[in-house]
């Protein structure tokens, strides 16, 4: 039986999650194949813990606890270079500007053979071609699924199921809380400072909601989906973007009166002049397949050459979904299929 271990950088809400998912699928991943998958690390901001047989729940969860710290030598680079671990799965903060932790720690992931799977986004924003041509050269995956809309099929459509066409151009309702926003703004005829309170409320916004709601969130998928998917070089600061918070009362009367509906739109498109990119607010008429995804549902479509245009519309928008988002990564690892 081959042993797979594993180590999770950033053990916050998603962090969590994927280590409770990756305990109860052990017995899953040993039967279907032969794989013998373990915990054996996972990094917090100042601290660490580590153990080579594989990390016990109840030490997980007493470290995971707010408040509780464990060894602060389990922490940063150095531990990620001694843990000999063959999985990454980063689930650390999404830093735009620099690419943050996550982006030392994948490169290192990298850098040393193992395979890297990314959640967060910063790293793949400010360098998702430099991690990829890094992971080419040591023959081995950069997982991105969990940060490209996660349980939405997005990067696993345009290179598996798409393999060998062009793809002429995608669009989609990436970010699950501000389709919520403007579906209850819609129904509701609330403000957009209500509905941004009542998906905090429901826990569907952060405590701060800039990142979803000021676009930045579809924006940084959009640039990574890009340069993924259509090889493209795609800055972040080169999408446009829009914010559900300009969506005023009287632009929802009016879309109301033409039996229009908003939405939050990533689009990233083949033109004469290259790549485009953006995020726009978009008002689609009912025949548009958009129209009915509602509440925190996401969807995309996808216009090939020769496979004609394919829509999925669904996924859960939740921190379990992204770490399962995550796992699906890891399964496809395991099996050896490898991400080009
Ligand atoms: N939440 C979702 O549904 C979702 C969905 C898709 C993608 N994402 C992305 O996934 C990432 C994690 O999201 P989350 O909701 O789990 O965030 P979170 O709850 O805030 O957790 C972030 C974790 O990162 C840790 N951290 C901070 N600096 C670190 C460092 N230098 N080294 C190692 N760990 C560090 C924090 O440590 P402490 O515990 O010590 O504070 C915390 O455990 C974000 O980048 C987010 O954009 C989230």
């Amino acid at each position: 039986m081959k042993r797979w271990n594993v180590v999770i950088t950033g053990f916050g809400t998603v962090g969590k999650q994927a280590a409770r998912l990756l305990a109860q699928r052990q017995g899953y991943y040993r039967e279907k194949y032969d794989a013998d998958v373990r915990l054996v690390g996972a990094v917090r901001s100042t601290s660490g813990l580590y153990d080579v047989n594989g990390l016990g729940e109840e030490a997980l969860l007493e470290w995971g606890a707010a408040g509780k710290r464990g060894d602060s030598t389990f922490s940063g680079c150095e531990f990620l270079a001694s843990s000999h671990a063959d999985i990454l799965i980063e689930t650390g903060p999404s830093d735009l500007k620099t690419g943050g932790p996550g982006l030392t720690y994948i490169k290192q992931a990298l850098e040393q053979g193992m395979h890297a799977i990314a959640v967060s986004k910063g790293a793949l924003v400010v360098d998702y071609a430099g991690l990829s041509a890094l992971a080419k050269q040591k023959g081995v995956n950069l997982k991105i699924s969990g940060a490209t809309a996660a349980a939405l099929p997005t990067i696993d459509l345009l290179q598996y199921n798409f393999a060998g066409c062009q793809i002429l151009g995608i669009e989609g309702v990436f970010t699950g809380t501000t389709n919520f926003v403007l579906t209850k703004m819609m129904e509701e005829g609330i403000t957009s400072e209500e509905a941004i309170l009542r998906a905090q409320q429901m826990g569907i916004a952060e405590p701060d909601p800039s990142f979803d709601i000021d676009g930045w969130d579809t924006a940084c998928k959009v640039t990574i989906l890009a340069n993924a998917a259509f090889d493209a070089q795609v800055k972040l600061s080169d999408v446009s973007r829009a914010s559900v918070r300009e969506v005023t009362d009287e632009q929802i009367a009016s879309w109301k009166a033409a039996g229009l509906t908003p939405k939050l739109i990533g689009s990233i498109q083949k033109t004469p002049q290259g790549i485009k990119a953006a995020v726009e607010l978009q008002a689609v008429d009912a025949a548009h397949p958009f129209a009915t995804v509602k509440g925190t549902t996401k969807a995309v479509r996808v216009e090939t050459d020769v496979m004609g245009e394919l829509l999925v519309i669904g996924g859960k928008s939740d921190p379990v979904a992204a770490a399962a988002a995550a796992l699906k990564d890891l399964e496809h690892i395991i099996r050896g299929q490898r991400a080009y």
